[in-house]
């Protein structure tokens, strides 16, 4: 029988908001849950707030390296697809830059690879080289976007904790967090497949040690793992301390593939050029990943850094850009000093870990669900933002979910801002020594 005078029934109403499943990948890479970045987005603060959040600059690339991007947008060839290992311009800049870091002539067609930005390169690599359920070892506080990028590709994360300065030590820095190499060692299982070693550390700061990496190049030797050193922040490392390069350290260089950035070496995180430096065993495969993921990289910028790295010495670019930098962390951790809170100094990088446990919030603040449910160090973060009008990003983030609480204790600071920008903030934080317990 039909209710409808013309004999057909009604069709059931269907929900056609999500119509197609999607893949569960996006659920095992916390792909789909509320991420940090949108939560302590500026557009979900308050419109005054100063953000120490993201890691990105509030200044501009240099001049120099602007030019050559121009230029090359007013030259047919650079505006057209580029050779999928790179342009060979930029090749050559990075053989002729760091070759002498490697102590090595590289080779442009085999032993480099430009990339999308250092994650592209990053995820290419997973694609060439992880199997279904290989597992892939990373020290915690990690950058997050290694979890989606390994289970994206089959991979299993494994998580080792970098262990926090101990409370009695009084002005701690970066090299106070420290690794265990017995617990590293009893991560190894035989599906064991990569480690990543990121030096100098996001957000730690840590700049590892000559002793650190060999002892973590002594494991991947016994149990025959790949290791991807995440040397993005290699330009940035302070107070004379020395970037020991992994793949340099013996027996090392067959199982290393070395990640660069030009987003961070020239300000410039937006143009998404990286690099990846392996051994041919290592690019061979990842150039095949990568050809069928992006192809090639954009053209034109890759031109603009290989302009940067070609003139970086001429221009001390570096060194200046260092002592720069070395003037934001001094204004930054100057702040806490002030205020007596206990931070951790970082060598490299240009992240400071603020322990805010003694940041005293009242527990009936409006807080927005995003943040309840959460880590206290998201509340904290938020009251801070709120009512000093300086934002940061709560460390458990860069945790698993059961280690979340040692990251707790902490929020990020990233002092990549011009100096007026952190004088401004500097001054703003001092405002919080009403909230400390
Ligand atoms: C440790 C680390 N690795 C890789 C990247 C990604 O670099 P890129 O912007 O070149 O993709 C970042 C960016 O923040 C990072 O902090």
């Amino acid at each position: 029988m039909s209710g409808q005078p013309n004999g057909h029934s009604t069709p059931p109403k269907v929900d056609r908001s999500n119509l197609i499943p999607f893949s569960s990948r996006l659920k095992e890479g916390r792909a789909l849950a509320l991420d940090v970045w949108t939560i302590f987005n500026a557009a979900n603060l308050p419109p005054h707030c100063i953000n120490l959040g993201q890691g990105y600059m509030n200044f501009a690339p240099p001049k120099w390296v602007t030019d050559a991007a121009e230029e090359a947008l007013n030259t047919v060839a650079p505006n057209h697809y580029s050779h999928p290992r790179g342009r060979i311009r930029l090749r050559e800049a990075i053989k002729a830059f760091y070759g002498p870091q490697f102590n090595r002539e590289l080779d442009v067609e085999s032993e480099i690879l430009v990339t999308s930005g250092a994650n592209e390169g990053q995820y290419s690599v997973f694609t060439a080289f992880l199997e279904q359920d290989d597992e892939v070892i990373m020290f915690e506080p990690f950058f997050d976007q290694y979890l989606p990028s390994v289970t994206f590709n089959g991979g299993k994360p494994v998580y080792v904790p970098l262990h926090p300065p101990k409370d009695s030590l009084e002005n701690p820095t970066s090299n106070d967090w420290t690794i265990d190499i017995d617990e590293l060692r009893r991560a190894v299982t035989p599906r064991t497949k990569l480690i990543i070693v990121n030096t100098p550390h996001n957000p730690v700061g840590k700049v590892f040690t000559k002793s650190e990496l060999e002892a973590i190049a002594s494991i991947a030797e016994e149990f025959n793992l790949l290791v991807m050193a995440d040397e993005v922040y290699d330009c940035l490392v302070f107070d004379g301390k020395e970037h020991v390069r992994i793949a340099n350290l013996p027996g090392m260089w067959d199982r290393t593939v070395t990640v660069g950035s030009a987003g961070k070496a020239f300000a410039a995180t937006g143009w998404r050029i990286g690099w990846l430096i392996a051994p041919k065993s290592i690019i061979q495969p990842t150039l095949a990943a990568s050809t069928r993921i992006i192809f090639c990289s954009n053209s034109p910028l890759q031109e603009a850094a290989a302009s940067g790295l070609e003139q970086a010495k001429e221009r001390k670019f570096f060194e200046n850009q260092l002592a720069e930098y070395a003037e934001r962390r001094a204004i930054i951790v100057d702040a806490f000093d002030k205020l007596g809170m206990k931070y951790t100094l970082p060598h490299g990088s240009y992240f400071v870990l603020l322990d805010i446990s003694n940041v005293d919030f009242p527990d009936n603040y409006p807080f927005p669900s995003s943040v309840l449910g959460r880590g206290r160090d998201f509340r904290a973060c938020w009251f801070i933002a709120q009512e000093v009008g300086v934002s940061s990003i709560p460390v458990s983030e860069f945790y698993c979910e059961e280690h979340a609480n040692i990251g707790e204790a902490y929020a990020r600071f990233a002092f990549c801002k011009d100096v007026d920008t952190l004088r401004a903030a500097a001054e703003r934080l001092q405002q919080l020594k009403k909230y400390l317990k």
